[in-house]
């Protein structure tokens, strides 16, 4: 048996496989995110240990008998929050999270040192981990200088399990603070960054041993054997890690509360400029790309709160099959935007309201605005080298049939959706766990779902998308300079 924990930002996920990496038993906990000051977002560690403990007080009730024979754990988190320890290991703030945007001015400014986007391979997104560093040395002194180790959410798991501070690749990238390419913390990033290569934990691959299961845990769980934990994963490589998105052009497109457009790459390719996001894999020699967009399913959950009307019961509306892209454009910058425009301050647009525009046309604008989106992130991927060769469309949006042909064919691609069951992070995560356990490589342990169903692109409608994508694109700029 092996666990698979997913710290999500609204929860926890506890997800227990058994040998061949079949699920067997899940349960979920949610937390709740503190927002204390406009544009903050902050999460006390300690609810995480809480969720984590009253999931594995409910797992333990339902398969008892089955932790004996856990072998090893796996923690995949969300990315890019700083959990700051003092040297006790005790927890000095709340976490600052991945969507907290108080950094932007620290994060632009070390976007621009020299040296930092070339070997972070990154641009240095507001969200990410260094700025929030450097906004704390300004704004928060003394607890600055009490920083012992910085550690994000799945490391502060992994630390929670184990007693020992440890990382993986995939989760460390997102830091800034991470030569991405040589896989190890650069000392010229830290500097820039005002920290001390002793501040931050020992990294493994994700499916590495980083240490093992505390004793007085393991006996909480009824767990006998030594219980590895192994390095685990940000969220998106473990979901990748989830669908055996591994190799150069193998991915997905997520359509949750934000979006997401990752490939699996075999070399280190980065482009900075284009607002990829390019990180380590959770396995070794391998690494990904993503574009992000921040209001995915966000952007219909918006216009259902508006219009009292389930986001279901809106794509029901538009029935199962596309016929042209309508006249009514939507911008889905609510939260501002990552992917393709690194602008945290533009936010979204209606564009071209008519009388007769009605709550279908609305529905209809707004998922072609997330697709308009995705085509942005394709068209950045894109300019990396990388051919998409199989993507899969996963997470809530995907169960709108409409929505998945609209982004198809936006992209001139097939989209290929999962057959039922178990795909997520959580599962990724007990997967590094199989291979760390030596159940086997990771080629033969990530594997891909079976399709339930290709939607192809609509060829003899790809041309009329193509224009509005290239209308949308030109409505960026304009928006941006009256607001
Ligand atoms: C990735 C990112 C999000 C978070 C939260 O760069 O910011 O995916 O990991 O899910």
């Amino acid at each position: 048996m092996f666990l698979g924990l997913d710290l999500g930002t609204s929860g926890l996920r506890a997800l227990l496989v058994d040998e061949d990496g079949a699920p067997v038993a899940s349960v979920s906990e949610s937390c709740a995110v503190a927002h204390p000051a406009p544009g903050w977002s902050e999460q006390d560690p300690a609810e995480w240990v809480a969720a984590l403990d009253r999931a594995m007080a409910a797992l333990c009730a339902e398969r008892g008998a089955a932790m004996a024979r856990v072998r090893a754990i796996g923690v995949s988190g969300h990315m890019h929050g700083a959990v700051c320890l003092d040297a006790a290991g005790g927890v000095l703030r709340p976490c600052i999270l991945w969507n907290d945007t108080r950094s932007f001015a620290e994060a632009a400014e070390l976007d621009a040192t020299e040296g930092v986007r070339g070997l972070s391979g990154n641009i240095v997104f507001p969200g990410f981990t260094a700025p929030k560093l450097l906004w704390m040395q300004r704004h928060e002194p003394e607890a600055f200088d009490r920083v012992a180790k910085v550690l994000l959410p799945a490391g502060y798991m992994n630390f929670h399990l184990t007693g020992a501070y440890f990382a993986d690749m995939s989760d460390s990238a997102g830091t800034a603070w991470l030569d991405v390419g040589a896989r190890g913390w650069s000392d010229r990033l830290l500097t820039a960054g005002a920290m001390r290569p002793d501040q931050m934990p020992a990294l493994v691959e994700g499916c590495e041993a980083g240490g093992t299961l505390r004793p007085e845990l393991a006996e909480r769980w009824g767990m006998t054997r030594d219980v590895i934990v192994v390095g685990g994963a940000g969220d998106n490589a473990a979901a990748a890690c989830g669908v055996g998105a591994l190799r150069e052009g193998a991915g997905f497109v997520s359509l949750g509360t934000s979006g997401v457009l990752l490939t699996g790459r075999d070399g280190y390719a980065p482009r900075p400029d284009s607002a990829v996001h390019t990180f380590c894999h959770a396995v070794p020699g391998q690494w990904y790309q993503m574009g992000v967009i921040l209001a995915a399913t966000d952007s219909l959950n918006w216009l259902s709160r508006i219009t009292g009307v389930t986001p279901a019961a809106l794509s029901q509306e538009l029935g199962e099959t596309i016929d042209g892209p309508g006249r009514l454009r939507f911008l889905p910058y609510l939260s501002g935007e990552r992917t393709p425009h690194n602008d945290s301050h533009v936010r979204g647009a209606f564009l071209n309201l008519d009388v007769g525009t009605d709550r279908a046309a609305m529905t209809q604008a707004v998922m072609e605005g997330v697709a308009f989106a995705m085509r942005d992130c394709a068209e950045a991927i894109g300019s990396t080298g990388v051919a998409l060769n199989s993507l899969l469309a996963i997470g809530g949006g995907a169960a709108s049939r409409y929505w998945v042909e609209t982004i198809a064919t936006e992209l001139g691609l097939p989209l290929d959706l999962p057959e039922a069951g178990d795909f997520g992070a959580a599962l990724g995560a007990a997967r590094l766990a199989m291979v760390g356990a030596g159940v086997g490589s990771p080629d033969e342990i990530m594997t891909r779902p079976g399709v339930a169903q290709t939607i192809e692109p609509r060829a003899e409608l790809a041309g009329a998308y193509d224009e509005a994508w290239r209308a949308y694109r030109a409505t960026y700029p304009a928006v941006r300079e009256v607001t």
